[in-house]
């Protein structure tokens, strides 16, 4: 019955307080009968996966725009799709993409599963991303957990279970104050609470909807919450990367393989990225190279890399092994993973 009533009045708030989201159909078009595009759901909660609201609205309008159904995404050539990604990171999330895209439009008719367990078996489908599509495309009554929801939960129900640990209990709570009725509504409501009141610092506690029943607010733990195990700390890698200018404009470019970091992207040249200050390496075309000063730095999920940046400029005779030249008209430094765009960036005369 509490759960009920908490679960009914997080709705009211989200009645008035919903986010504008491209991809979202608020409660008010909802509840005249407007029901979400499952291949924009799909897309959104895939970008938004590890990445903030507002960096995903221009990718998720350039996708929309470029690929309006999943078959137009299920058709696009890989480079295409790798290409528009580029910056978003995580790019295992884009081959994924691809993948699942084919999958639903070429097996399952175009048209995306509701349910929880059929939307697992798609390619880069995980239990988040299950519980999103089937709850806010479908409104299926699935749990959907995301690391607002984790805050949001762990502060109604003071745990102090430190995460990742906390998971299964944080979900339990969330599933329990999950409603039958409008459970896409709800599931969105719990992570833009978390995502505007329920905030990790200073939350908003005078004007939240659960102020009431908030067990952290009432014992005075929720900025101490959620806990969380410490990480270790992330070691730093090294890596020489190798910017050739053929005299026509043209940059010399390598397609990185499918598996590993930045796996399927443009990127330039280069050595390994090894935990050594100074790599083995070759220069991927003969030249005159020029170490640039500084060095372009960019952090992974599991270290930090430091890039040095070696640049030439070449003449039009001579063959690359293992890379390629792009016409100058044709390259676009935002088809790069960020890393490879910073290496550019200490390009002086580029
Ligand atoms: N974060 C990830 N997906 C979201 C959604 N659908 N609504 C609000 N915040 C989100």
């Amino acid at each position: 019955m509490r759960d009920q009533q908490d679960s009914a009045d997080l709705l009211e708030w989200y009645d008035r307080h919903a986010r504008a989201m491209p991809w979202r159909v608020g409660p008010a078009a909802r509840a005249a009968g407007t029901s979400p595009d499952p291949y924009q759901v799909w897309l959104s909660e895939i970008m938004l996966q590890q990445t903030t609201v507002a960096a995903v609205k221009d990718y998720f309008e350039r996708f929309t725009a470029r690929w309006p159904t999943v078959q137009d995404l299920a058709n696009a050539a890989d480079e295409d799709v790798m290409a528009e990604w580029a910056g978003l990171g995580y790019y295992a999330r884009a081959r994924n993409l691809l993948k699942c895209a084919r999958v639903v439009a070429n097996e399952m008719q175009g048209h995306f599963p509701a349910d929880y367990d059929d939307l697992l078996t798609l390619p880069g489908v995980g239990p988040y991303t299950a519980g999103a599509v089937s709850a806010i495309a479908f409104d299926r009554p699935s749990t959907v957990v995301d690391g607002n929801v984790e805050r949001v939960m762990a502060r109604m129900f003071d745990v102090h279970t430190p995460l990742p640990a906390a998971k299964p209990e944080l979900t339990k709570h969330a599933a329990a104050l999950t409603p039958i009725k409008r459970p896409g509504d709800y599931a969105q409501a719990v992570m833009d609470l978390g995502a505007t009141i329920c905030t990790p610092r200073n939350p908003a506690c005078g004007i939240c909807p659960w102020r009431a029943p908030c067990k952290a607010r009432e014992l005075g733990t929720a900025s101490d919450l959620p806990k969380k195990t410490p990480k270790k700390p992330k070691p730093i890698r090294f890596g020489v990367v190798y910017i050739a200018k053929r005299v026509d404009g043209a940059y010399l470019l390598e397609r990185r393989p499918d598996s590993g970091l930045l796996g399927g992207m443009l990127g330039w040249p280069g050595s390994e990225w090894l935990e050594e200050a100074a790599p083995a390496h070759k220069a991927p075309i003969r030249a005159e190279w020029k170490t640039l000063n500084g060095e372009a730095r960019h952090t992974f999920t599991h270290f930090h890399l430091r890039l040095t940046v070696k640049t030439a400029l070449v003449p039009m005779d001579r063959q690359p092994h293992g890379s390629f030249f792009v016409e100058s008209e044709t390259f676009t430094p935002n088809d790069l993973p960020t890393a490879m765009r910073k290496a550019f960036a200490l390009v002086p005369d580029r």
